[in-house]
């Protein structure tokens, strides 16, 4: 199995950067970086610079995923197979490079209609990774920040393009119906040991967010109460309370941010080895909890 990529980071245009500074910060313990060269506010979850870019734009969407190969070569290894599977893939600008904080940079745009940016050198931050509300920080060694779960009406293309493309592999999928008469189908997908990197959602119509959810790890298990304990004081919507998932097994909440995309924060999902051989069709999301808390 591929384990040689990882989620670098995702960009995110929304028109009103700061309106997501209370929720990363007080709640979820993410940590300011340094802005980009273009003057993007960065977030960071670990010692490296940035993982999540935030510019300002009518988008109100994620506009980029990047992911870091652990080599040039694998990186041109994956350029030619995008390339070959009819995909555009072209160098990234010294401009890109420097505001994305890399050594380097190709660029594709996936069939859900974000650019997919695929960079190897992610530079570390100046000071280590220190957050007050997250003591124990974030799970993210050799599994990347996190996960990103996108709805798609171009499905089947999304698929192929993460498989054939980028070379992942289903861990497993759900199917269920979600309410009478309209179903829910997601595949996750792996290219390291974090059960999914990247999880697509067969969208019934076209949705004005592609981005579901971002999800990121703690690495202690009570931080994830703590978190939730902060996001209930505020007023965000919590569309899913604390719970367990049936497939990776993480235990997380979900809260709402105020540009519309939800963020994850779980811990103790269970990895995905050379030896996985649990791909099967789900028709839970989960096994207990998760129960819609709070509307917007
Ligand atoms: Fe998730």
């Amino acid at each position: 199995m591929r384990r040689d990529l990882e989620l670098a980071y995702i960009v995110l245009e929304v028109p009103e950067p700061s309106s997501l500074d209370g929720l990363f910060s007080d709640v979820v313990g993410l940590v300011r970086g340094e802005p980009t060269s273009g003057g993007a506010v960065t977030w960071r979850n670990d010692d490296r610079a940035q993982r999540i870019v935030v510019t300002a734009g009518p988008a109100n969407d994620a506009t980029s995923i990047g992911f870091e190969v652990s080599s040039d070569d694998a990186l041109e290894a994956m350029a030619t197979q995008l390339a070959a599977i009819g995909f555009d893939v072209v160098d990234g600008s010294d401009d890109e490079i420097r505001a994305r904080r890399v050594n380097r940079l190709v660029r594709t745009e996936a069939p859900w209609g974000m650019s997919i940016e695929l960079v190897t050198g992610l530079a570390s931050a100046s000071s280590p990774f220190v957050s007050d509300t997250m003591p124990s920080g974030f799970a993210t060694e050799g599994v990347g920040f996190g996960h990103v779960v996108v709805a798609t009406t171009n499905f089947d293309a999304a698929v192929q393009f993460a498989i054939e493309g980028l070379g992942m592999q289903r861990s497993d999928s759900l199917q269920m119906e979600l309410a009478p008469g309209i179903d829910l189908e997601v595949w996750f997908l792996h290219c390291n040991a974090r059960h999914h990197t990247l999880a697509l959602a067969r969208a019934p119509f076209e949705v004005p967010q592609r981005l579901h959810h971002i999800m990121v790890e703690t690495n202690d298990r009570d931080d994830v109460g703590a978190a939730f304990d902060r996001a209930w004081a505020t007023d965000l919507a919590i569309p899913n309370g604390l719970g367990r998932h049936d497939n990776d097994r993480m235990f997380s909440f979900y809260v709402q941010s105020p540009a519309g995309f939800q963020v994850e924060v779980g811990h103790g999902a269970r990895l995905v080895g050379e030896d996985w051989d649990d791909d099967r069709v789900y028709d839970r999301i989960s096994a207990w909890g998760h129960q819609p808390l709070r509307q917007s």
